[in-house]
Formats: structure tokens, C-alpha cells, sequence
């Protein structure tokens, strides 16, 4: 698929408040720090599209762009994160399952994970959450830039048999770097097919 427009539209905390098109839509959750915003920019071949850091904690709201005037593109706060203080991230997880329980043009969600790292509970647990939901998921890994192709291979190899201990099925899966650009087609190519769903 070819990126023909990238815009931005909306922040907020508030579903109700997201825009109204009936359009599908594609939401990056998270980890804090895990690449989601900079996924974003890779994905639309911009640089700054969505606002990123090397700080944990940055994207604060619901953040909407419009791609190629017909589909969604969400970036969202990450989870996971512990310097910020209790109540907000109560605040946090009250808009966030808002989200994904209200918005009715979510198409599929993705979970992204830093390929590096050993399956953490907390992003399983939010795969289990997207589950009961009957939220369609898949899981793109990041920052592949950081590992060998073996590495990477052992380290997705492992996280598949671990989700193979909770679901029947393997979720679709990708290998991404922003950095490098790689994994662009792909996920883009599987957005394109749901969208033609
Ligand atoms: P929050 O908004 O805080 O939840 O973070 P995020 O998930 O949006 O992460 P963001 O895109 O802001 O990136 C966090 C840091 O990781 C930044 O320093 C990025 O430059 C770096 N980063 C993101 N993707 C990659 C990647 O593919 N490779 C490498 N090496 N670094 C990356
Ligand atoms: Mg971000």
C-alpha cells in the first residue's frame, strides 16, 4: 500500500470526543518506550507525524491520524510505565478501556513488544484483555535493529510458544524497525487486506 496522505487529526482523553467517520481504524498500545509513536512515522514515512522520546511517558492521549483519507491510524499512551503517579494511571486505564471497549470503528488492535525482551506478564495479560473483549489482535515486534536475525529468531520463536500455552491460535505477527524501516510493507500490506475485509 502506498502512503499517499499521513495527517493528523485529534488528541483527547475522551472516546466519546475521537472522530466521527465511520472508518476502520488501527490502534499501537503498548509498553511505554517500545516504539509505538515511532512505529507510526516509519509506517507513514514521516518524521515526526507523532511525537516521540527517548523518555518513557510521552504520548499522554488518544492521538488520531487519517491515512490516506480512508482509515485510522491511533497512537496511545503506553502502559507499564512507573514514575507516573497512581491516580493518573488510574485515569490512564480508565480511558484506555474506554477506548478499546467503546470504539466502534477499531478494526484490530496491535500489541507491540520489544523484540529484546522475554514475554512480560503485562503485555499478556492485555492480549487476554483484548481476547474477552473480542478485540481481533496482532503483535508486532520492534526495534529489530538491536538483534542478529538468529537472535530475533529465537526471541519470536519463544514468544509464540508462550502464547501457545493461552491461545490456540498464533495471533498475526510482524518484525519491525523504525530505524531501519524494516517491516513497512508488511504491516502495511496487512492493513491494507483488513481494510478490504
Ligand atoms: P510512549 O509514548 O512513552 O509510550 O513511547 P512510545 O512507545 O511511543 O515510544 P517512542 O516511539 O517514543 O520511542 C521510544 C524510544 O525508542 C525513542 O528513543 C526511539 O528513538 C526509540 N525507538 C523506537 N523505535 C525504535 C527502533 O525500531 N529501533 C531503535 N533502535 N530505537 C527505536
Ligand atoms: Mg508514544
Amino acid at each position: 500500500m502506498d502512503i499517499k496522505s499521513a495527517e493528523f487529526v485529534i488528541s483527547n482523553s475522551d472516546v466519546a470526543k475521537c472522530p466521527q467517520r465511520p472508518i476502520p481504524e488501527y490502534a499501537f498500545i503498548g509498553r511505554s518506550n517500545v516504539g509505538k509513536s515511532s512505529l507510526i512515522n516509519m509506517l507513514t514515512n514521516r518524521k515526526s507525524l507523532a511525537k516521540t522520546s527517548g523518555r518513557p511517558g510521552k504520548t499522554q492521549l488518544i492521538n488520531h491520524f487519517v491515512i490516506n483519507n480512508n482509515w485510522y491510524l491511533v497512537d496511545l499512551p503506553g502502559y507499564g510505565y512507573a514514575k507516573v503517579s497512581k491516580s493518573s494511571k488510574k485515569k490512564f486505564q480508565k480511558f484506555i478501556t474506554n477506548y478499546f471497549e467503546q470504539r466502534k470503528q477499531l478494526a484490530m488492535a496491535y500489541v507491540l513488544v520489544d523484540v529484546r525482551h522475554e514475554p512480560q506478564p503485562i503485555d499478556l495479560e492485555f492480549m487476554t484483555y483484548l481476547g474477552i473483549n473480542e478485540i481481533p489482535f496482532g503483535i508486532i515486534f520492534t526495534k529489530a535493529d538491536k538483534l542478529k536475525p538468529k537472535a530475533i529468531e529465537r526471541q519470536v520463536a519463544h514468544y509464540c510458544e508462550v502464547l501457545l500455552k493461552t491461545w490456540e491460535e498464533l495471533p498475526p505477527y510482524f518484525i519491525t524497525s523504525s530505524s531501519k524501516k524494516i517491516g513497512q510493507d508488511e504491516v502495511l500490506n496487512f492493513i491494507d487486506a483488513t481494510n478490504e475485509e
